[in-house]
C-alpha cells in the first residue's frame, strides 16, 4: 500500500519504518524542516534500539521517504495516519490544535479517496472532529472525495517499540466503515503472520477510549504496588516478597506491579490526566483515577524523603551519585522522570548531585535539567561516585543490575545506597555492611 505518516515523533517514526518494513511504501512528513533533512541522512532524533537500522534500510530499498510536505504527499495515498503530538493543555486535557490542522490541510489538499488514521492518542469524539474539519474543507472547494476516518491507537512501549509494532499483542481498529476496516485488516495482516489474528476491531468511539483505558489500567496497577510498597515498610512487611505473592494469582499476574519511584514518560502522566478530564466534561467525578494520580506524585519523591531522613533537611556540603536520569531504561527520554523531582528536591536543599545516564544525558544536561548547576554529569557510572556521600538509583538501566560493590565502597564516602528501583538484594547488601534503602521495605 501507499502510506503517508503525518508526525516523525516516536509514534510516526516507528510506525512509518515498521509498515515500510513490510513492503509498504510510506512517507513520513513533518514541519520541521531540519529534522526532515537528518532522517533523510539517517539521523534519527530519538534513542530507540533497532530503529536507526530499521530506517537506513527502508531508505535504501526506497520503501520509506521523508518530506515536509503533506499537499504533495496525498494524491493517491491508501491510508493517511495522524500522528502529530497531543501535548497536554493547561487545563490537563489533549491539546488537539495540531491534529486538526492536519485535518484542515489533507481537506484543503486532498485529490483520491483516502482512509484517515488517528493514530495520535486522542480524547473520545476526536475523529468526528476530524471528519468535520475535512468535510468542511472540501465543502469549500466544492469536491466530493470519498474518505473514512479511523481510530488506531498506538500501545507500543518505548525502549521496545519496534517489537511492539512488529510482534502485536493486539491492534485496535475503531472504524463505522467496513471497507475502511478491511483495509486496515489487510494492511496488518503481515504482521499476524505467525500467529492468530489478532486485530480487533470496533467502534470509532470504544477504539479511543481503549487507548486511554489501557494506559489508565497499567497506571493504576503501579500506584496502588507504590501504595501498598509504602504501607508495608510501616508494618515492616517486605513489599519484593509480597509483589510474588500476589502476582503468582494468575487473575493478577507479575506485569506492571513493580514498586519504584512513580511512572513517567510520556503517556502515562499525560492520558490519566486527560481520562480525569473527560469524565469531568461530562459531570463525572473520577475518584480513582484521581488518586492514581496523587499517589503518583507523591511517589516520585519518596527516595528524595529517604535522603532527607537519612541526612537532614539541609543538605548543603552533601554529594549524590545518581544513577539513571531518564524515565525508564533503553530510552534518552526525560519526560516526568522522577530523577528530575528528585534532584530538584536534593539540590534545592543544597546537595550537589553527579549524574550518569547511559543515554539520557544530553536530554538531561541541555534541556530538562539545564541552569541548575549544582548538577554534574560524569561519563560512567563510577566516577560519579567520588567523594559522594550516597548512591541514588532510579532508573533500572542494565549495567546498574550487578555492579561492583567493593568499588562503591572505595569510592563513596560511606557504603549508602537508595534504591529507587529495588534492583538489589537487601540481605547481601546489609551483610557486606552497606546501608541501604529501598522502596516498601524498613
Ligand atoms: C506506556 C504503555 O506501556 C504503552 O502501551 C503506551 O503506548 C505508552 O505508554 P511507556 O511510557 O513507553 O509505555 O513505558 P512503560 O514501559 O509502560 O512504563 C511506564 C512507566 O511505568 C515507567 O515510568 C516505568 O518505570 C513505570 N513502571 C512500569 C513501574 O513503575 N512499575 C512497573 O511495574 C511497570
Amino acid at each position: 500500500m501507499n502510506l503517508t505518516v503525518i508526525g516523525t515523533g516516536y509514534v510516526g517514526l516507528v510506525s512509518g519504518s515498521c509498515f515500510s518494513e513490510m513492503g509498504n511504501t510510506v512517507t513520513c512528513i513533518d514541519i520541521d524542516s531540519k529534522k526532515i533533512e537528518n532522517l533523510k541522512k539517517g539521523i534519527i532524533p530519538i534513542y530507540e534500539p533497532g530503529l536507526e537500522a530499521m530506517v537506513n534500510r527502508n531508505v535504501q530499498n526506497k520503501t520509506l521517504h521523508f518530506s515536509t510536505s503533506l499537499k504533495d504527499n496525498l494524491h493517491n495515498v491508501d491510508i493517511a495516519f495522524i500522528a502529530v503530538g497531543t501535548p497536554m493543555g493547561e487545563d490537563g486535557s489533549a491539546d488537539l490544535k495540531y491534529v486538526l490542522q492536519v485535518a484542515k490541510q489533507i481537506g484543503e489538499n486532498m485529490s483520491t479517496p483516502i482512509i484517515i488514521v488517528d493514530k495520535s492518542t486522542v480524547p473520545v469524539g476526536t475523529a468526528d472532529k476530524v471528519r468535520a474539519a475535512i468535510s468542511k474543507e472540501l465543502a469549500k472547494r466544492d469536491k466530493k472525495i470519498e474518505f473514512h476516518v479511523v481510530s488506531n491507537p498506538e500501545f507500543l512501549k518505548e525502549g521496545d517499540a519496534i517489537n511492539d509494532f512488529m510482534k502485536p499483542d493486539r491492534v485496535v481498529v475503531g472504524s463505522d466503515d467496513k471497507g475502511a476496516t478491511e483495509k486496515m485488516r489487510a494492511l496488518y495482516a503481515p504482521f499476524f503472520r505467525s500467529s492468530t489474528d489478532r486485530l480487533i476491531t470496533m467502534d470509532v468511539r470504544s477504539a479511543e477510549m481503549t487507548k486511554y483505558v489501557a494506559n489508565a489500567m497499567l497506571a493504576t496497577k503501579i500506584s496502588f504496588m507504590n501504595e501498598i510498597a509504602n504501607i508495608c515498610e510501616l508494618v515492616d512487611a517486605d513489599v519484593n516478597k509480597v509483589r510474588i505473592g500476589i502476582g503468582s494469582d494468575s487473575r493478577i499476574g507479575y506485569s506492571f506491579i513493580y514498586p519504584g519511584s512513580g511512572y513517567g514518560g510520556s503517556c502515562f502522566p499525560k492520558d490519566v490526566k486527560a481520562l480525569k478530564k473527560t469524565a469531568a466534561e461530562n459531570g463525572y467525578t473520577a475518584n480513582l483515577i484521581k488518586a492514581v494520580e496523587d499517589v503518583n506524585d507523591k511517589q516520585k519523591l519518596v527516595i528524595a524523603k529517604k535522603v532527607i531522613s537519612r541526612f537532614g533537611e539541609d543538605l548543603t556540603g552533601k554529594t549524590f551519585a545518581i544513577w539513571g536520569l531518564s524515565f525508564k531504561p533503553e530510552t534518552d527520554d526525560m519526560r516526568e522522570a522522577p530523577s528530575l523531582y528528585v534532584i530538584n528536591e536534593l539540590t534545592k536543599r543544597g546537595g550537589k548531585i553527579q549524574a550518569y545516564d547511559p543515554k539520557a544525558r544530553e536530554e538531561a544536561e541541555h534541556f530538562y535539567l539545564k541552569g541548575n548547576e549544582n548538577v554534574a554529569y560524569f561519563n560512567s557510572k563510577y566516577e560519579t561516585l567520588q567523594n559522594a556521600d550516597a548512591m541514588i538509583l532510579l532508573t533500572e538501566w542494565k549495567e546498574f543490575r550487578s555492579p561492583d560493590f567493593e568499588e562503591l565502597k572505595k569510592q563513596l564516602k560511606q557504603p549508602i545506597i537508595f534504591d529507587g528501583r529495588n534492583q538489589y538484594n537487601h540481605s547481601t547488601l546489609i551483610k557486606n555492611n552497606f546501608e541501604y534503602f529501598q522502596i516498601g521495605k524498613k
